[in-house]
Parts: structure tokens; C-alpha cells; sequence
């Protein structure tokens, strides 16, 4: 595995001779070499320059917890209890591993580099390069029952878009239940997992974020999709910014669906709605029909003539008519 503190070195873009990384880092010149050469094996473009030393090639955008919380509004930063890592299976995987060590009152948010096996709907793998995105977890406890699942995963969207829309970038969509569009492409989903019921009606879940960032290549991916550098080619995307704002953003919403339940993100999710008025598809094809929006509940809401279907999300994904 690459050393992080050897990439933090690099991460400038100057030159840095083998003699005074290792100073920096307390190894041998030979011990740099190996790393090199491991962050070579790990697709790191590091050029060597004779007799003078080592260069990133491309800047890399590198995760710091530090950096990460000291963007945190001064109220926030002793609430939220982060873990960032170089690399993992699944950042929802891992938060369901740490549960028994949540301290209280904090929570718990998990964030990775790099997923192995990230986690996508509908049993679908998540694309997860490496240096790339950003690939959120967030620990979270409810009283409601699993009945309020579905609004949650609603109020993510409506927070992941409220985030980045502080950050500079607009018009942000949501298609239902919650997948962040951008210009008609995807450029987020989130995950909400059932963790499992404490006690009667108290609820621990697992809301994943995975948000591309820098990437603008990706192999195999069945949609067509987005991330912040092509939606905004000219801006240079901190992930440690974007991470800072998706925290706020989420820790704020989750409270306020904890005390006041979905009504007042109705209106905010359906000033994002993707689908609506749009001729669409739902339940396998089952249903066809023109979008209009959620009901009360986050149901979503299908005119099929001149009568109004609702559509639970267990029922559908949504498809608009080509
Ligand atoms: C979707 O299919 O749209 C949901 C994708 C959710 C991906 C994120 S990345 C962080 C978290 N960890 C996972 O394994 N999955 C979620």
C-alpha cells in the first residue's frame, strides 16, 4: 500500500531528493525507493529525476482527517467522530464493523480513498478508483421504525444537493428516490442499509455517499454519469472541502428529520425533482405515465391519464421514457 505520508511530501508537485524525503520521513534513502516504487505499482505517476529526485507528475488531491475537520463549523467539530482510511471494502461495511465503538453523542462518519467492493443499489457494485471520489458512511440512530427509511433516503439527496449547491454548483438534481443529477447525468448516489433495530422502533442505519470528484474516465460504468471536474472543468475541487460540506450538510438534515420527521424537505426535494413532467416508466415498465412529484410520505407520484399512481421505493426504479 502507498505511504500517505510519502504522498503528502510529493503531493506539492516540486522535485524532493531521496535524501531529504527520508530525512522528512526517519527511513533510509532505499527504504524511499521501495515506497516509489510500491506508489509506482499503485498507478501514482511519480517521475524520476537523476541526480535531483522524485515528482508527481499530476497533482493529486489528497483525504486528511485534520484537513477535513478543520473546515467543520466550530460547533460541529467535537460532534462528528471521523475515521479516514487509505483503503477499504466498503465504507458502509466498515461503519457496520465499528458500530460497538461509537462514542456518544458524536457521530460516527467513515471515509475512504479507495473502495475494494464498494456498494451500490440493487446488489450493483460502485465504482471506486482510488484517489479519485469521495466515498462517505455515515452512522446514524432513529426512533420511527423501518417505516421511515424511505423518507431518509430522500433527506440524504436533499442534503448531498444543498452541499454542493453551497459549494458553487447549480442547478442540482434529484432523481427518486435519491440519485444527485447533474445535467441530466448521475453524479452521486447514496446507499441507505438497515443496520438492524435495537429496541422497539429505534433504528441504526448506514447512509453511504459515493460523490464523483475528479473523475472524467471510468470503464464500466452502465449510465451515463458526471462528477464535480466535468460539471466545472475550470474549478480545482478540494475532496477534503466537498467531504467538510457533505458532513455539515447530512448531520444537519439528520437532525432535522430525527425532531420533525420529512415534511419540510417535501418541498425541497421537489424543487430538485429530475422526473417531473417527464413522460417515465416505473414498476419494471409496469406503470407509464408523466412525473409529478412526491407526496407527503417522499411516495412518488405518477400521472397515468387523469388518475395520480403513488410508487413506493421498493417498487421502482424510475426510467424516463426515451
Ligand atoms: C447507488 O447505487 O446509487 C448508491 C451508491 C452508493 C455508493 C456509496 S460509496 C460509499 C458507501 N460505501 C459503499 O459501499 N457504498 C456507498
Amino acid at each position: 500500500m502507498t505511504s500517505q505520508a510519502l504522498l503528502s511530501l510529493l503531493a506539492d508537485g516540486e522535485v524532493h531528493s531521496g535524501e531529504s524525503l527520508a530525512s522528512c520521513l526517519g527511513v533510509s534513502r532505499t527504504a524511499i525507493w521501495k515506497q516509489i516504487k510500491r506508489a509506482a505499482d499503485d498507478g501514482y505517476a511519480i517521475e524520476t529525476i537523476r541526480g535531483k529526485g522524485y515528482r508527481l507528475v499530476t497533482a493529486i488531491d489528497l483525504l486528511g482527517a485534520s484537513a477535513i475537520v478543520s473546515q467543520l463549523p466550530g460547533d460541529l467539530r467535537a460532534s462528528v467522530q471521523l475515521a479516514v482510511h487509505e483503503a477499504l471494502d466498503s465504507t458502509n461495511a466498515e461503519v457496520i464493523r465499528r458500530r460497538a465503538e461509537f462514542e456518544d453523542g458524536k457521530t460516527f462518519v467513515c471515509i475512504a480513498d479507495h473502495q475494494t467492493a464498494g456498494r451500490g443499489r440493487r446488489g450493483r457494485q460502485w465504482q471506486s478508483p482510488r484517489g479519485e471520489n469521495l466515498y462517505l458512511s455515515f452512522g446514524l440512530t432513529f426512533r420511527g421504525g423501518f417505516s421511515m427509511l424511505d423518507g431518509l433516503s430522500l433527506v440524504l439527496g436533499v442534503a448531498v444537493a444543498e452541499a454542493l449547491e453551497a459549494l458553487g454548483l447549480s442547478p442540482v438534481a434529484l432523481k427518486w428516490p435519491n440519485d444527485v443529477f447533474y445535467n441530466g447525468k448521475k453524479l452521486a448516489g447514496i446507499l441507505v442499509e438497515l443496520q438492524g433495530e435495537l429496541e422497539e422502533g429505534v433504528v441504526n442505519v448506514v447512509a453511504g455517499i459515493g460523490l464523483n470528484v475528479h473523475m472524467t474516465d471510468a470503464g464500466q460504468i452502465d449510465q451515463e454519469w458526471t462528477s464535480l471536474a466535468k460539471a466545472q472543468s475550470d474549478r480545482i475541487w478540494s475532496r477534503n472541502r466537498v467531504a467538510a460540506a457533505l458532513i455539515e450538510s447530512v448531520v444537519s438534515a439528520a437532525d432535522r428529520f430525527a425532531t420533525d420527521g420529512f415534511k419540510s424537505f417535501q418541498s425541497r426535494w421537489q424543487a430538485r425533482d429530475e422526473f417531473y413532467g417527464r413522460s417515465l416508466f416505473a414498476r419494471d415498465g409496469d406503470l407509464s405515465g408523466v412525473g409529478k412529484g412526491i407526496d407527503s410520505s417522499g411516495n412518488y407520484l405518477v400521472a397515468v391519464g387523469d388518475r395520480l399512481e403513488s410508487v413506493r421505493a421498493g417498487e421502482l426504479s424510475l426510467r424516463a421514457e426515451p
